[in-house]
């Protein structure tokens, strides 16, 4: 499948090897156009499907989100056919199961939503349908009327348990019942390069979400490159100059880079709440937060590291030094159809300790939404300008590397 390195004898607990020039990333990826049938066939969606989201490991809640024992979350995964229970267990481990009752099939947990939202807690699961009740451990604790079955073996029908693993705090599922890869394999060089980060420390959560008209891919490219700041973002961002987008790093299926620059403070109400967030032991940049190969040099430019997690998990690490105050933001992209995405985008920052400090990371947190905003305008229309057919293939630029990274990788996996 995919390799994870590309030069397994460098020394040990060094990453240097996942460093590319950007000859180096010329040579490995191309400089040739890139074809669009991935984007704009449906036939090879249908391959996405099963070649990659129901193979890979993918993201699906935070540890953190679920801190007690019996704290769960309900997850729609359309594009394996899934709605998924997310459970931390009496024994403080967290598990995911098929949102499905072993009995004849109903959805345990009732939720038409992409996701339930706040915070939810079950001590069992009990189905509405005809009260089999379920230990947060997934076995199957009672039936109601037992004896007029027969025989049944209840220790065979407990929930249908799906893998699970964390990272970091960063819980993922895979949907293959015994995985070719444990996730930290699957994650490999991108696990060891962004492990360490206090990602757990920042847990003021800003989250936003919108169903776009356009394939996961436009969506995850328009978030994969830098290039498009100084154009798209001239509106929220006037003062981001000195773009320098650079550290290219390619880890297997993952990639990664970083950008320096001049900062986006121009607004004098941005400023004023920068500052105070600068002021703050707390919220101030840190760049020596940072993991150890990230921003190695400890630029004080130093904006964000960008790195893509394959298939459709972003974490862009700030630690303070990009938007003011923020440690870090991440992106999602679930497919629902072909032409048909879920965006998910968090802000993450560490918890305001007054007033002051929650108005400036709202202004802070309302900047960055704003961007987004100008992010998501362009992706309907990319698509839509994609469907009409009149281009077979696209330009890329040396800082759209990640863009070929992750079509490249797409190609590998569905085997076109
Ligand atoms: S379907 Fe759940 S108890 Fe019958
Ligand atoms: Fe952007």
């Amino acid at each position: 499948m995919v390799e994870t390195s590309t030069e397994m004898d460098a020394p040990p607990g060094s990453l240097d090897h996942i460093l590319r020039s950007t000859d180096a990333i010329r040579d490995e990826l191309g400089v040739e156009s890139v074809s669009l049938d991935i984007v704009r066939d449906p036939a090879l969606f249908e391959r996405e499907r099963e070649a990659i989201f129901g193979k890979v490991w993918l993201k699906v809640a935070t540890e953190w989100e679920l801190p007690r024992p019996g704290d769960y979350k309900v997850k729609s995964i359309a594009v394996a056919d899934a709605s998924v229970i997310i459970v931390r267990g009496k024994d403080g481990t967290v598990r995911a199961f098929h949102n499905v009752c072993t009995h004849r099939g109903n959805r345990i947990v009732s939720s038409n939503d992409f996701e339930t939202s706040g915070n939810a807690r079950a001590n069992v699961f009990s189905c509405r349908f005809h009260g089999w009740v379920f230990s947060t451990d997934g076995t199957l604790r009672s039936v109601p009327m037992e004896e007029g079955f027969g025989s049944l073996d209840k220790d065979c029908l407990g929930l249908k348990e799906i893998a699970c693993d964390v990272w970091q705090g960063f819980i993922f599922i895979n949907f293959v019942d015994e995985p070719d890869q444990t996730l930290g394999d699957y994650l490999g060089d991108f696990g060891k390069l962004f492990a360490g980060f206090p990602y757990h420390e920042a847990t003021t959560a800003y989250r936003y979400s919108t169903v776009l008209d356009c394939n996961w891919k436009v969506a995850l490219f328009a978030f994969s490159e830098g290039y498009h700041v100084p154009t798209i973002h001239a509106g929220s961002l006037p003062g981001f100059t000195g773009l320098e987008h650079t550290d290219f790093k390619l880890m297997g299926p993952h990639a990664s880079s970083t950008i320096y620059g001049g900062g986006m403070d121009a607004a004098q109400s941005t400023n004023t709440f920068a500052g105070l967030l600068a002021g703050s032991p707390l919220h101030k940049p840190k760049p020596d937060q940072l993991p150890p190969n990230i921003n190695p040099m400890r630029r004080e430019d130093f904006q964000f590291e960008f790195p893509n997690i394959f298939p459709n998990f972003l974490i862009h690490l700030a630690a303070g030094c990009g938007y003011p105050g923020m440690a870090y933001f991440t992106h999602q992209f679930w497919p629902l159809e072909h032409g048909k995405t879920l965006w998910e985008g968090i802000n993450y920052f560490w918890p305001a300790q007054n007033a002051a400090e929650d108005v400036a990371q709202r202004h802070v947190n309302a900047l960055h939404r704003n961007a987004w905003l100008e992010d998501t305008a362009t992706m309907e229309d990319t698509f839509a300008g994609i469907m009409s057919g009149v281009l077979d293939t696209v330009e890329l630029m040396d800082l759209e590397f990640m863009i070929r990274h992750a079509a490249r990788t797409v190609r590998t996996y569905i085997d076109v």
